[in-house]
């Protein structure tokens, strides 16, 4: 292969392309939305449970009727845990 002005432009235009992505993706926000709390309510599913089978336990709390349910502006809530991060 040929060293052209045009292959030097194009590698520059690659290398700052690459340089943009990397400062938009370092400077995104942190994430928010609250964890599984550390707490003794939730320490069972921190771990030692598949998230799935962790999921289908939050409503009883979480869910209509429960004792600590979503806020009404709360997103669609299926998978709790992909949102709401375990700690460990
Ligand atoms: C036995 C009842 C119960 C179950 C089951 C339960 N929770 Fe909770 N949860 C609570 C209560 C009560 C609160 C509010 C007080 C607190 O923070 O412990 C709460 C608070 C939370 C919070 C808010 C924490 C914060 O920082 O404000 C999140 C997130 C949460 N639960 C997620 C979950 C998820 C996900 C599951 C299922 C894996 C789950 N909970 C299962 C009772 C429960
Ligand atoms: C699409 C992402 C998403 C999913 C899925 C989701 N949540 Fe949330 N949840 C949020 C956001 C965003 C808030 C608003 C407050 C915040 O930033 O933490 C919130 C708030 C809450 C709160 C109120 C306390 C707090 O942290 O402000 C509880 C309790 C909660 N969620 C539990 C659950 C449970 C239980 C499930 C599964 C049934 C669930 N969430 C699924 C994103 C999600």
């Amino acid at each position: 292969m040929k060293f052209t002005a045009k292959t030097t432009i194009l590698n520059i235009l690659f290398l700052l392309v690459g340089a943009a992505i990397l400062l938009f993706l370092l400077k995104a926000p942190e994430e928010t939305t609250s964890r599984l709390p550390m707490d003794d309510t939730h320490r069972k599913f921190q771990s030692g449970i598949s998230k799935k089978a962790a999921e289908k336990q939050c409503g009883q709390c979480h869910g209509p009727g429960g004792e600590a349910q979503l806020p009404p502006d709360h997103p669609p809530p299926y998978r709790c845990l992909f949102c709401h991060k375990r700690q460990i």
